[in-house]
């Protein structure tokens, strides 16, 4: 009986240190068998998963969706923790007629993103698109003058950034001035106010708030290529100047037939800017593909939102990855790109498609 007892607790003994020991001895680096218990956390929202990395995700906001639709503005609150206005903050929206604003949308989704805790990115100071039409028209015929557009400018940039100070996380301050071919985009910005503007437009930005952070905005710059060294030596030219360029956001907007990147080519980029003393963001990730979707287009859609948020959280200073919307419900894609679409995360009924699986499980899984 006491032999057996004995024989008993040696066995299990010897079972016990042949289970501590074996997944050391099986593997070095420490890997255990609960690792085959690990599951994608399908019920974390973005926002709770992204709170172990220093990063905020974000979506863009359709304020008209916003407003009509429940579970598209009860889905912003839970899952993201940063809001861009995916229009309502453009000149057109917030000055339709000159002197007279219209802050009430925008102001909405400001309230809003306070009450649930979300940091807001403002988009856009200065733009080539969606000016109103008062503004543009003007300087067609010749009745607003170079140095009248120039003060308007700065009046407009006063205005804005002065009735949202302390209420806005970083500004884009100029949107998309360089072009396809790496110049600065030929704009009537450019060919009225000259390539000063760019620098004019920061100071007059940081007179108005010091404390956000001002960025330059453009798409097609997520990796390194000729459009993302202009922007570089653009970066080196204002700091050398003084200018308060504090941010760089490369927009994202990828197909899947094109332009897709490795997470490290995206860090690569990241990093040289950030070693300039910037912060850097993902400001408006889609990836769009020919309708109607198929299993080989997810993926490499999955691959590319993988790539995008894996390269930021791996960049030395990469605080946001926002979506340009989150569901294919509400997308600019099939009004600008005839025949695609399925850009956004989720589907037009809001199910989870594979890259917001993947998006949770790299917030979840990675460093
Ligand atoms: O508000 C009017 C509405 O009254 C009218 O009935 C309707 C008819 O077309 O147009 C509505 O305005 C549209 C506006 O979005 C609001 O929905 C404009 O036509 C349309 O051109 C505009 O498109 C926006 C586009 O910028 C303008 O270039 C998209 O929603 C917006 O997603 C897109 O966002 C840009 C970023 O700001 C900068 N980076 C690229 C990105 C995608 O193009």
């Amino acid at each position: 009986m006491r032999i057996s007892r004995l024989v008993t607790a040696a066995a299990l003994a010897a079972v016990a240190l042949w289970s501590l020991n074996l997944p050391a001895a099986a593997d070095p680096d420490g890997a255990t068998a609960e690792g085959a218990d690990r599951a994608v956390p399908v019920d974390q929202s973005l926002r709770t998963l992204a709170t172990r990395h220093n990063v905020r995700v974000g979506t863009a906001v359709d304020m008209s969706a916003f407003t009509n639709d429940t579970q598209y503005r009860e889905r912003i609150a839970t899952e993201f923790s940063a809001v861009t206005a995916e229009n309502v903050m453009k000149w057109q929206l917030l000055e339709p007629e000159r002197g007279v604003f219209n802050w009430g949308p925008a102001d909405q989704l400001v309230e809003s993103a306070r009450q649930n805790h979300q940091l807001v990115h403002g988009h856009t100071l200065l733009w080539h698109n969606q000016n109103p039409t008062w503004l543009t028209d003007g300087v067609a015929s010749g009745e607003i003058t170079p140095d009248e557009l120039r003060a308007i400018l700065r009046q407009h940039i006063f205005d804005v950034v002065t009735h949202f100070k302390g209420k806005v996380w970083h500004w884009d301050v100029v949107n998309e001035v360089i072009d396809d071919s790496a110049n600065l985009r030929n704009t009537f910005w450019l060919a009225n106010l000259g390539p000063g503007y760019i620098a004019d437009a920061f100071r007059w930005a940081h007179e108005a708030d010091p404390t956000v952070t001002l960025y330059l905005n453009d798409y097609n710059v997520e990796g390194i290529n000729a459009k993302s060294d202009a922007y570089y030596a653009l970066v080196q030219q204002l700091l050398a100047d003084g200018v308060p360029v504090r941010g760089f956001g490369a927009q994202g907007h990828l197909d899947v037939r094109f332009g897709n990147y490795t997470a490290f080519q995206v860090a690569e980029n990241l990093n040289r800017f950030a070693d300039l003393g910037l912060e850097t963001s993902l400001t408006e990730v889609d990836v769009r593909m020919n309708l109607p979707p198929d299993a080989t287009k997810l993926n490499a859609q999955t691959q590319a939102y993988g790539a995008l948020l894996l390269g930021c959280l791996v960049a030395k200073h990469c605080v946001m990855f926002t979506v340009w919307g989150y569901t294919d419900k509400y997308s600019w894609v099939p009004g600008f790109f005839t025949g695609q679409g399925a850009a956004n995360l989720l589907t037009e009924t809001f199910e989870p498609k594979f890259a917001y699986r993947e998006v949770q499980a790299i917030l979840a899984y990675s460093r």
